[in-house]
């Protein structure tokens, strides 16, 4: 697969973000980061919580961080973890943020690290049967 520059910065700040994540209770260190309309990356890892259920994982916590930094259209995100693959929560708060699209790049980081196996796919069909919040009439459209 034939990269942009910009996806492979992408990737670095993802495999990047993985390497702060605090999982002392999973040992499953996850790193995500979003390119945003702009063209600026932000990014996010998994931090846990003594108390299991206040973990947060690190997509959401990459998107959290481009909505406080004013970005809320994600042109494309990657997830870096040993066999990655959003969990059902963050599919539906990536799928907010997200248009047809939007990419997603999985960095797989079992094998040889140095060079890991990235696979593409696009958001919007990691969840079918969305909750959509224009379909329902919550939202007018994704302009806020
Ligand atoms: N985790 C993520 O950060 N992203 C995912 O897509 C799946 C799970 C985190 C949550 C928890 O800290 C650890 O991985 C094990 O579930």
């Amino acid at each position: 697969m034939k990269l942009s520059s910009e996806i492979m910065r992408l990737i670095k700040a993802a495999r990047l973000a993985r390497q702060s994540a605090y999982c002392p209770y999973s040992r499953y260190p996850v790193g995500a980061a979003v390119l945003t309309e702009s063209g600026r990356i932000f990014s996010g890892c998994n931090v846990e919580n003594a108390s299991y259920g206040l973990s947060i994982c690190a997509e959401r916590a990459a998107v959290f961080n481009a909505v406080a930094g004013r970005q809320i259209v994600i042109k494309a995100v990657c997830i870096a973890a040993i066999s990655p693959k959003p969990c059902g929560a963050c599919r539906q708060v990536l799928f907010e943020f997200s248009t047809r699209h939007t990419a997603i790049y999985l960095v797989d980081e079992n094998l040889d690290t140095r060079r890991p196996r990235v696979t593409r796919g696009a958001v919007y069909k990691m969840l079918p049967a969305p909750f959509d919040p224009l379909a329902c009439g919550l939202l007018k459209d994704k302009k806020r």
